[in-house]
């Protein structure tokens, strides 16, 4: 929610504007119901904000240029309080002729009495943000005290909810001062000039230098340094780390869309989740487990907390970890986990999944898990976000920044990293149910090849989702870990095609949901592996025949040589043959591919659809 970016160079250098609007083009994806920036000049501050795409305010500002500045911060936003206007539209300024701005992600969940009592001293105001009263607040403690550090420090501790803040004050022209509790904010390092951002993509085109900010942090940047303090003004160094991904990596690199890319690369998304995982013997090594293992060998339950598609990484997962250890897991979404009293003691390992790692969901759900005493793992793409660092342990997934807002090779990534958790607790724990976890790793390490053969093959995917653009409702069906995957198919057919879709576990369609099947009725159908135990694939195929015998047009999943299918299927689309508990990690690249193809072929927005963003930090 909301992209938040902050520049300070030397005041030669006049490139706050450009470096600013990169790092929004950079964030876009984060919010893009508005953008806007303010520069700090030398005649005082100079604002620009548009409704809309970041191209609106590329607009304004071409229409109406803003003078040369070394300093400025820019937001792009995921609307909460007010309407995605202008007026709305951040930064919000505040004092004798604006001279102090403001930029905001979150929510300030006391503003409605702080605005109360600036109503009454005569403020007005001009939005009906809440991010408003932060500014007026902060310009009235700038009066008092003419140090925006010292004014950051008295109005953040008024504050109660989830925010990233950062102001510039026309009388601290070489300053930006940043504050963060429950919502992220990280810093860029360079040589004579500092930045700021929600994420390092605001920054990875000059630097990759980057200091991590704890909670409760103030951090003032100039051209000189840095500096942080904690809300109560305790000095604090940060924790500086290098990012491991250039800007390259944050651009489309010759693809139409980020999610084309994306979708492309996972077959490096799940190898490189998979590296450096094992010592030469073949055993599982997992450095960042710093659970010890005593503890993880006497856990009694698993409980998984997520949402979106990383719930659906975790339903995958339950099938695995559970497979292999023999220990129980449940799988609950994060926003449900803390509202319901769950059982969970000491002897329970919770396990987040967070492609941001900045999920508001999963983050209280996370320290719900901590206050109950559980042990807590993150399994996280973005390094020094905040559930990774609330967590005991972290797995990262390594599959590079995922800018579209439909996630993809992050979900690979988080069923292969649950994979490899799975693996390593049941070594530790002698278990796996016949097969070794150095089998079944060797298995996983000739994945990325099958993903890739299944990209290869989606000529027919594409023909078949360039036809239906007119298409009003599409099903999705499957059973075991293909159930999940029939779930993600229909989350990524709402969120991008804008079409009713629904994912059913295939066994239920007779309890109901066969009532929706009427002639012509598109479904999808994953089809389990012929090699699945308990003749799971013959009631699939029986599930498709029920379906075919009501009118459905049936588009099969299913293993190469799978010829039972065939008789039923209005058509066919072939993944390579794998381990019936490793599938998820083909079937669900078709649905990926579709998905893509057919909002395309609506000419709609693939990488930022409507009401949607990225990262979601509001409860
Ligand atoms: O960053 P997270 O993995 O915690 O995000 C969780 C969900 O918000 C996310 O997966 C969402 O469902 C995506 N838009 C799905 O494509």
């Amino acid at each position: 929610m909301c992209g938040i970016v902050g520049y300070v160079g030397p005041e030669t250098s006049g490139r706050a504007l450009e470096v600013v609007m990169e790092g929004l083009g950079r964030l876009e994806y984060r919010g893009y119901d508005s953008a806007g920036l303010a520069l700090v000049t030398a005649d005082g501050i100079a604002s620009e904000k548009r409704a809309g795409k970041l191209s609106n305010l590329k607009e304004a500002l071409e229409a109406s240029p803003v003078p040369e500045a070394p300093t400025a911060i820019g937001h792009t936003r995921w609307a909460t309080h007010g309407g995605p206007t202008d007026a709305n539209a951040h930064p919000h300024r505040a004092g004798g002729d604006g001279r102090l701005a403001l930029v905001h992600n979150g929510i300030i969940e006391n503003f409605h009495a702080l605005k109360e009592r600036l109503l009454a001293e005569g403020v007005a105001f001009t939005s009906e943000t809440d991010t408003e009263v932060v500014a007026h607040l902060l310009s009235q403690a700038f009066d008092r005290t003419s140090d925006l550090t010292g004014a950051m420090q008295e109005v953040v501790n008024e504050l109660h909810g989830a925010f990233t803040l950062l102001a510039v004050h026309a009388d601290e022209p070489h300053t930006v001062v940043g504050a963060r509790r429950n919502s992220p904010l990280v810093v860029g390092l360079g040589e004579g000039e500092n930045y700021l951002g929600s994420d390092v993509a605001a920054f990875i085109g000059h630097t990759r230098h980057a200091l991590e900010l704890g909670q409760d942090q103030i951090v003032t940047i100039t051209p000189e340094g840095y500096h942080v303090i904690d809300f109560d003004g305790t000095p604090s160094d940060g924790k500086a780390y290098e990012v491991t991904w250039d800007a390259a990596a944050a651009e489309k690199g010759g693809y139409a869309t980020y999610m084309e890319k994306e979708i492309h690369e996972q077959p490096h998304a799940v190898a490189d989740t998979l590296l450096g995982r094992t010592d030469a013997s073949g055993r599982l090594v997992l450095d960042e487990m710093v659970i010890s293992e005593d503890d993880l060998r006497t856990i009694t339950k698993i409980v998984i907390v997520a949402c979106g598609t990383a719930s659906y990484a975790g339903m995958v997962a339950k099938y695995a970890i559970e497979r292999w250890t023999r220990v129980p897991v449940e799988v609950e979404l994060a926003h449900e986990f803390r509202y319901r009293d769950p059982v969970v003691d000491t002897r329970t390992l919770v396990v987040s999944i967070s492609q941001s790692g900045e999920t508001m969901d999963t983050l209280m759900a996370v320290r719900h898990a901590k206050e109950l005493g559980a042990k807590t793992v993150s399994i996280c793409n973005t390094h020094g976000s905040t559930i990774p660092r609330e967590s005991d342990a972290v797995l990262y997934t390594h599959a590079g920044p995922e800018i579209a807002v439909a996630s993809t090779k992050a979900f690979l990534a988080q069923i292969t990293a649950s994979y490899v958790l799975g693996l390593y607790l049941a070594q530790l724990r002698g278990e796996t149910y016949g097969r070794s976890p150095a089998e079944i790793m060797a298995e996983l390490h000739g994945v990325p090849d099958k993903i890739q053969q299944v990209l290869d093959g989606m000529n027919r995917v594409k023909e078949i989702a360039s036809f239906m653009a007119d298409t009003r409702s599409v099903l999705f069906l499957g059973r075991h870990v293909g159930y999940p995957v029939a779930m993600e198919g229909a989350l990524k057919l709402k969120e991008l095609a804008y079409i009713h879709a629904e994912g059913f576990a295939a066994g239920e369609l007779k309890h109901g949901p066969i009532a929706l099947i009427e002639p012509g009725q598109p479904v999808f159908v994953v089809v389990p592996s012929p090699d699945s135990e308990h003749g799971l694939h013959g009631k699939v195929v029986s599930n498709i025949q029920e379906i075919r015998a009501r009118g459905a047009r049936t588009i099969v999943i299913a293993e190469e040589g799978d010829q039972d299918v065939v008789p039923f299927a209005d058509e066919v689309i072939r993944v390579p043959r794998t381990s019936p508990l490793l599938a998820p990690l083909l079937t669900v690249v078709p649905l990926q591919v579709f998905a893509l193809q057919l909002s395309t072929a609506k000419g709609l927005d693939v990488d930022q659809p409507r009401n949607l963003a990225k990262s979601v930090t509001v409860e």
